[in-house]
């Protein structure tokens, strides 16, 4: 495993953009010996910067691994309505076997109603309620990706992860909350730490395993950090541009939700950004759209993890 520049530390990097190189290749590899095509069918509305790029490489990465991508493109003011009636369409259609809607949605629409409305057993983003209740009951679900891909790095890092100490910082129902389940699920001792927490820094100072998930941009510094500990950043924040647009620095440099260059001092092994858990989300959706596909039609399930 690389390590980080020695003058800056001891930490090891760990690699999500090679972790995820590789599962999309064994997903590939799973998708050539079916006799089908497993088909995800992505839905977004509005022209959200981010969101657009975000669904260009979930298309692009789905037919690269041999499924059929399915594109619904709305305008910005489509009524719930349409949406609704949308998801009602690809949940009766066989050739869908996982369906995202890519938030944020446009004001009008109610995002719960629209996530509670996609079949459970095709919701590859796994936020619908059933879902969400699986996870936390032990049940067979679908796992949100990106706590699914932290997971993975996880295991890929510390191979059993029973009795560690694990602090996940942030609770949304997209990262935090099923990551505490995950992290549960693993025998971990689980803190599920957020923006009302006192002491946070003593708290992650306790963690074998710190997962920053708060969106908030370097808030998580060197003297948080258990010596040893393994960080996973989830957070991808731009910082403002320290150069007029289009020059060197004209885009604002990304950062995670941990100082990088402090913690890698102190941590034992740490995800950069980018190239950390960001390529994990989409390996781990086509991961899911795989084990749907599979589900669905009473097949065994590949093993991924
Ligand atoms: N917007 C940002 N991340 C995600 C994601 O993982 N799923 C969906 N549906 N929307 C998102």
């Amino acid at each position: 495993m690389a390590q980080v520049d020695a003058a800056a530390g001891t930490a090891d990097l760990i690699d999500g953009k090679a972790f995820a190189a590789g599962l999309r290749e064994r997903i590939a590899q799973e998708v050539a010996g079916l006799d089908f095509k497993p088909g995800l069918a992505v839905v977004l509305v509005g022209e959200d910067p981010a969101s657009q790029v975000y669904v260009g490489s979930k298309g692009r990465q789905t037919v690269e691994a041999g499924m059929a991508s399915f594109e619904h493109r709305l305008p910005e003011d489509t009524s719930e309505a349409a949406v609704l009636d949308l998801v009602a369409r690809l949940n009766d259609d066989p050739e869908v076997d996982g369906i995202l809607v890519q938030l944020p949605l446009p004001k009008q629409i109610d995002s719960t109603a629209v996530i509670n409305a996609i079949d459970p057993a095709k919701d590859v983003d796994g936020f619908h309620v059933i879902n969400a209740g699986r996870l936390a009951t032990g049940q067979p679900a679908m796992v949100p990706c990106t706590p699914l891909g932290c997971l993975m790095l996880l295991k890929d890092r510390l191979g059993d992860l029973s009795g560690l100490r694990a602090v996940v910082l942030g609770r949304s129902n997209i990262v935090g909350k099923p990551m505490a389940q995950l992290l549960l699920g693993q025998n971990c001792t689980v803190t599920l730490a957020h923006s009302r927490t006192k002491d946070l820094p003593g708290e992650c100072g306790r963690a074998d395993i710190l997962v920053a998930a708060v969106g908030r941009p370097e808030m998580v510094k060197g003297d948080w950090i258990k010596p040893g500990a393994t960080v996973i950043d989830v957070g991808i924040n731009r910082l403002p541009p320290s150069a007029p647009p289009g020059e060197p620095g004209g885009k604002g440099r990304l950062v995670g939700d941990v100082d990088f260059e402090e913690a890698a001092k102190v941590a034992g092994a740490i995800t950069p950004v980018p190239g950390g858990v960001g390529p994990m989300t989409i390996a781990c959706l086509l991961a899911n759209t795989l084990v749907a596909a599979c589900r669905r039609r009473g097949l065994p399930e590949p093993e991924l993890l």
